[in-house]
């Protein structure tokens, strides 16, 4: 059984790039697991909070959920063209203390994903990212794209992908994935 874990970039309780983890969720292979997690509960990185408080108990429980994963998919929304700010911050808490990213982010497979209401499907927020996996020496997948635009037409009411046109792209990016983290390392 693969473990994944797919981080949803946003605070909004209708966010849409939780929305796609879930229908993710619902569309991964019988031999894959995909766990969501929203990124909430998580105070802006200060170095007094840290000295001060530590790390906060929702980084704890974020680590671990890393740790127990095989692989990430990271659904990130864009704003002005990047990474939305709480989301960086979520990973910039994660690498705190730096002794930390080794065994959280080396070598640890990753895919990105994410959804807009907007027409550029994420794609500049996709791009923005790059720099960050190769900080934390990821292993990132590039065998598909998913980068989704016009959410509002995607989804229904309760938050399901309307057209099995779209499910199928997500149940081949999903497959795609799991293929690539369950392969032996050479
Ligand atoms: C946005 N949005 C947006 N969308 C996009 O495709 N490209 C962009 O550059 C931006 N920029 C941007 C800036 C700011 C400050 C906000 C608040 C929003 C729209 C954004 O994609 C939309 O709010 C999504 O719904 C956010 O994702 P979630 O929360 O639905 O997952």
């Amino acid at each position: 059984m693969i473990r994944l874990l797919g981080i949803a970039g946003s605070l909004r309780e209708g966010s849409y790039n939780l929305a796609l983890l879930h229908a993710a969720a619902a569309l991964a292979p019988a031999d894959c697991e995909l766990d969501v997690v929203a990124i909430r509960g998580i105070p802006l990185y200060s170095g007094d909070v840290e000295a001060q408080a530590g790390i906060p108990a929702a980084v704890h429980t974020l680590k671990d959920r890393i740790l127990a994963a095989d692989g990430l998919l990271l659904a990130t929304p864009e704003y002005n063209g990047s990474i939305p700010g709480p989301f960086k911050n979520t990973i910039d808490w994660l690498t705190r203390p730096p002794t930390d990213i080794g065994r959280l982010f080396n070598d640890r497979p990753v895919a990105l994903c994410g959804v807009t209401p907007g027409m550029g499907g994420t794609r500049y927020a996709q791009l923005a990212w790059l720099p960050i996996l190769r900080q934390l020496g990821m292993r990132p997948w590039f065998g598909k794209t998913l980068a989704l635009s016009e959410a509002g037409k995607l989804f229904d009411a309760a938050g399901q992908l309307q057209e099995e046109k779209v499910r199928e792209q997500v149940r081949a990016f999903v497959a795609g994935f799991v293929r690539f983290v369950a392969q032996p390392r050479s």
